[in-house]
């Protein structure tokens, strides 16, 4: 009985393996076929159904060496080692690390932080200055922190991710950036401060013919989270280019919000149509400080600084009052939803260079205290935040570190509608995963050990708080791990208007 039981199984068995390996051969005849008379592909034509292997391994390849074969500090834009700092603070986690530093400090352009023989202990350190933003402004602003989110809209990213930051950022007292996707209620729900992003198609203050609605922009200004407005030129991934949302991420929602029809890729114009030189520029400015009440600046990606040169010399001739009260520099290597890559890799300064330069041109003119400068760009560790503190920006700016903070894993996929952490879709179940509670203390955690980690640098450098770091503080690797001090690479200027 057993006997027969066995025999009628492994007959079965038998067929199925017989029909399986020909399903097989069958498939692979008829792959052979398409691939050999299909006209498109030169790698499948030459190489029938093995060339196809070709994109699978491609497709893979991201993975398997994201996981295996990458050492902690090698991949880009971000590298394992950068990342997991921002998991683990993100996390509350230990952050301390054993052993020795798997950072190669001979490399160009790594930088080193010079101690000091008796640092500041902790009973004498104190909490960065709170800054004033837009003396002239009928409401200027006092921001509480030096570390901040950096605009990213609603649009590029999800709902349950705008709502994780804006909980977060209320939770850690940090102002969060709307990007130009205009202001949504998820921005505004957990009552953080809010900087309203507008680029150049006007998002949210936006009337039937794309311009700029100022009625608009008033009642903006009357929402009491809305502290600041900030005029987007450029954006370091990008400059010369307008916002890019793809045709799948432009739900009804976003449709409604930002003004424009569903379903369809929401391209904005590559230049505010109304702002071809740096007088339209401060006219721009100081019609909306005008009609909102509220400081105002533009977002800007260094290239040339002959037209900077123009800006502040017309400020003088107008009057300081008239002067942007911020301005955001961007690095050339900054994040996007979604950029044409030559923009993203080649156009564009790094904030390595570019931020001294802003700052020392600002000095120059003797707008220290009236421009304030707020920079981001790969600012995602202490270190960087400290060196960008020590070069003279005002404010951190910190787009993709948030990113992480909600459990980006650098999948690459933000202009797709298909990131496997919810974060840049709006499929509802890839949001299952991105719990707005959870992810808000993560948020949360990630500001308050960024700004207490740079409190750790600026201590043992022997200043009492991060806003005192000084470029006298930090040295440059410039080659063969010969260093100079950043005060000696961009020497302070004298102002001709003090
Ligand atoms: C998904 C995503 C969306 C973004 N959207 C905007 C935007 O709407 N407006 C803008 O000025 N910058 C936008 N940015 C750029 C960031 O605000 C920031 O300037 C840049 O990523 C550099 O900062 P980071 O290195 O901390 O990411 C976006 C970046 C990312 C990653």
């Amino acid at each position: 009985m057993l006997d027969s039981w066995f025999y009628v199984s492994l007959k079965y068995m038998v067929l199925m393996f017989v029909f399986f390996i020909g399903m097989a051969i069958l498939v692979i005849v008829f792959l052979y076929i398409i691939d050999k008379t299909q006209t498109r592909h030169t790698i499948r034509r030459n190489f029938p159904v093995i060339g196809r292997f070709r994109w699978i391994f491609e497709h893979l390849g991201e993975f398997f060496r994201q996981y295996f074969f990458a050492g902690d500090r090698e991949e880009l834009p971000f590298n394992r080692a950068q990342r997991t700092w921002v998991y683990k603070a993100a996390k509350n986690n230990n952050n301390t690390v054993a052993f020795g530093s798997t950072r190669n400090l001979d490399r160009r352009g790594a930088m080193i932080f010079l101690n000091c023989p008796f640092p500041v202990m902790k009973k004498d350190a104190v909490e960065a200055d709170k800054l004033l933003i837009g003396p002239y402004a009928k409401q200027p602003y006092k921001s509480p922190s030096f570390f901040n989110i950096s605009a990213m809209s609603f649009g590029a990213l999800s709902m349950p991710a705008i709502q994780s930051l804006s909980h977060g950022a209320k939770k850690a007292g940090i102002w969060m950036n709307t990007g130009e996707g205009g202001i949504s209620p998820y921005h505004l729900e957990g009552g953080c401060d809010i900087v309203y992003q507008f680029g150049t198609a006007k998002y949210g203050a936006r009337n039937s013919e794309g311009g700029f609605d100022f009625d608009k922009l008033k009642e903006i200004g009357q929402i009491p989270q809305v502290k600041m407005i900030e005029l987007k030129m450029a954006q370091g991934a990008k400059p010369g280019k307008g916002g890019i949302l793809p045709a799948a991420k432009v739900t009804e929602e976003i449709a409604n919000i930002r003004g424009i029809p569903a379903g369809e890729a929401s391209i904005s114009p590559n230049r505010h149509p109304e702002i071809k030189n740096v007088t339209q520029l401060l006219d721009m400015v100081n019609k909306i400080r005008d009609a909102s009440g509220l400081p105002v600046g533009f977002k800007m990606v260094m290239g040339g600084d002959d037209w900077l040169h123009e800006l502040f010399t017309e400020i003088h001739q107008r009057g300081i009052e008239s002067a942007p009260d911020f301005i955001t520099l961007d690095s050339g290597d900054g994040g996007t939803g979604a950029a044409p890559q030559s923009l993203m890799d080649d156009v564009g300064m790094v904030i390595k260079e570019s931020l001294p330069m802003l700052v020392d041109l600002r000095n120059e003119y003797g707008l220290k205290d009236r421009v304030r400068i707020m920079t981001s760009g790969k600012l995602i560790t202490p270190a960087e935040v400290a060196w960008a503190l020590c070069a003279g920006a005002d404010f951190i700016n910190n787009a993709r570190g948030f990113l992480f903070s909600l459990g980006c894993i650098q999948a690459l996929k933000c202009n797709k509608n298909t990131c496997p952490t919810g974060i840049t879709t709006h499929d509802p179940d890839l949001h299952q995963g991105l719990v707005v509670e959870n992810k808000t203390k993560r948020v949360a955690n990630f500001a308050k050990s960024m700004v207490k980690e740079v409190g750790v640098i600026a201590h043992a450098c022997g200043v009492t708080e991060p806003r005192a770091l000084k470029r006298s503080h930090v040295r440059m690797v410039f080659s063969n791990s010969i260093s100079k001090p950043l005060n000696v690479l961009f020497p302070d200027k004298k102002s001709q208007y003090d």
